[in-house]
């Protein structure tokens, strides 16, 4: 071959190669949008770009959830799911339907009380978090399906799952913040699978690089099961039977038959009111809208904006409401299909200033003093939360889970889907922490069938009947705080919604007696009050990952996806 026309074929050669693999320049990402008819807030591009689609094609925000909800099981498998489970509150655009839906995961029917216990009744570490043990009954499919069936306007399930079945089938480029966490979790993946796992490459030495292609074919599979045949795509049959198998392989008790059993619930929304606005929460078994309430109860009485942003008198209010409802929470706390839980009591206005009727607003209540023992907490954001409003003005807000990141670590054999550790937010043993250093005792037992107690708290906010806020984030006992602050970032500090979104924040939960800021949110000062008034002031890193959604008094609507995490995305149009 002569010279040139060697280097024709080389620069074709090349040009060629470029072509069949562009770089990738990583995804188009919006932290914060005005729209004037939609939007749509999620953990990651994709997801948000498919339930954007869905309402551009004329489907509601429901619609647009089912879609997300599974796309998000694909591109964000550290916390998108149909292994897990989660919660969605719904508000139709004329204000006349509010339903709260409850699709968190069961105890499978043959876990008892001790069963993370050994022979001396201590709690056996790691055995509720990791592995085949960890996982309840997922309700996240069945939660879309029960969506699907009570609101479509598309009324095209398939379509709705489509989506998700090419971003499975076909791949996607991933992204470094997902790069990360596949190569942080390869050793988990590798102990807690009995099967060869997608998430971990065959030369297990080699590493996840941003912007490889991830493709997930038993995943599309099972996606296609549930295209075909809806909620029984995925609960009976060859994927209820894939689970089963995959508990029998690794020693876990998930049964087909507790597939079969698996129901979602339509609950009463918890329903609220705070300075002439009204919202619209979970129940249990969330305690994220009773414990939103009773902090919102305790701390409207005092003028705290005054005091300005972050002063130490603002911190130290919302910190000592915090200890006492957080209190609350572990004594009274679980799933009320199975402990009769004080619901009513808990937000009624006048417990509530009674139970801060204590409060100094110069010193630091010592947490032992109000209730409970010890523990050191761990914080885990492995939770998704995504906030839509369509044309019309309805609202969804849905928290969804596998608790902590890619759940138990265990993908189901032949099915491609990862399974949640959920049955870690029970509690193992009266007054050991979980997870997210929550205690607990009888009232979140392990019991068959029965639910663990949830923190997450998808919110809508609405004033003089119309829609004002859809708000909600992952990060375990930190999201109720979390939706707290942003919510009276909004109504007391009038910040629009991507300053309240993206605002540093603060967190404590009665035990461990701390008070949690987030790096930079206070000055050294205040700081300094804040321990001299009592407090063990401990820096932390992000809290939260909110997504959220506001309806601004010109009729536009302001989305805001949280700069905390890289891939959140908000979309609109
Ligand atoms: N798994 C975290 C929660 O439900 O709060």
């Amino acid at each position: 071959m002569r010279l040139n026309h060697y280097l024709f074929a080389l620069l074709f050669l090349t040009l060629a190669a470029c072509k069949q693999k562009p770089a990738f320049s990583g995804y188009s990402i919006q932290k914060s949008i005005v729209a004037d008819s939609a939007i749509v807030s999620t953990a990651h591009p994709l997801a948000s770009e498919v339930g954007l689609q869905v309402l551009k094609d004329g489907g509601n925000a429901i619609d647009a959830a089912v879609a997300v909800q599974l796309a998000l099981a694909v591109v964000y498998p550290v916390a998108g799911n149909i292994g897990g489970g989660g919660f969605l509150v719904y508000r139709s655009g004329d204000g006349q339907d509010v339903a709260a839906l409850d699709f968190r995961e069961k105890a499978p029917a043959k876990a008892h009380r001790d069963m993370y216990l050994d022979a001396e009744g201590n709690v056996i570490e790691g055995k509720s978090i990791e592995g085949h043990l960890a996982a309840g009954v997922p309700g996240s499919v069945e939660g879309c399906w029960q969506m699907y069936q009570k609101y479509s306007q598309l009324k095209d399930w398939k379509r709705l799952v489509q989506p998700a079945i090419d971003l499975a089938e076909k791949g996607f480029r991933i992204t470094e913040s997902e790069a990360n966490g596949l190569n942080e979790y390869k050793r988990g993946f590798i102990k807690n699978n009995t099967k060869a796992c997608v998430f971990v490459k065959k030369d297990t030495s080699e590493i996840w690089k941003t912007g490889e292609l991830l493709v997930q074919t038993e995943l599309a599979e099972t996606l296609k099961r549930i295209r075909d045949q809806g909620r029984d795509g995925f609960y009976r049959g060859k994927t209820a039977d894939l689970v089963a198998a995959e508990m029998q392989r690794g020693g876990g008790w998930i049964t087909a038959q507790d597939m079969t059993d698996y129901h979602a619930v339509w609950r009463k929304p918890m329903l609220g009111k705070y300075r002439g606005y009204d919202l619209i929460s979970m129940p249990p078994p969330s305690s994220g809208g009773i414990a939103l309430f009773q902090l919102l109860g305790m701390v409207e009485h005092h003028s705290f904006a005054k005091s300005g942003f972050h002063s130490p008198a603002h911190i130290h209010l919302f910190t000592e409401a915090e200890r006492r409802v957080y209190a609350d929470r572990a004594k009274h706390l679980g799933d009320a299909d199975f402990y009769s839980v004080p619901v009513a009591s808990l937000v009624d206005s006048q417990y509530i200033q009674q139970r801060f009727a204590n409060f100094d607003p110069n010193k630091a209540t010592p947490s032992s003093g109000i209730e409970g023992g010890e523990f050191t907490g761990k914080e885990s954001k492995q939770t998704t939360h995504y906030s839509i409003v369509d044309a019309e003005g309805n609202a969804v807000a849905i928290t969804t889970t596998l608790n902590a990141g890619y759940g138990a670590l265990t993908v189901v054999g032949g099915a491609g889907f990862l399974l949640n550790n959920e049955m870690d937010d029970f509690s193992a043993k009266p007054g050991v922490p979980n997870l997210y250093g929550a205690i607990g005792g009888d009232a979140n037992a392990i019991v068959p069938g029965k639910r663990p107690l949830s923190s997450m708290t998808p919110t809508i906010v609405t004033k003089d009947g119309k829609l004002f806020m859809v708000v909600g984030t992952p990060g375990g006992t930190t999201i109720i705080t979390s939706v707290f602050q942003v919510i009276t970032n909004v109504i007391d500090f009038d910040m629009d919604m991507t300053a309240a979104t993206h605002a540093k924040r603060f967190h404590s939960q009665w035990l461990p007696d701390e008070l949690y800021l987030e790096k930079g949110a206070t000055n050294e000062a205040t700081r300094k009050k804040l321990q001299s008034m009592g407090h063990k002031v401990v820096e932390w890193s992000g809290i939260g990952q909110v997504e959220s959604i506001l309806v601004r008094k010109d009729g536009k609507l302001e989305g805001a996806a949280d700069i905390r995490a890289k891939d959140d995305a908000v979309m609109g149009y």
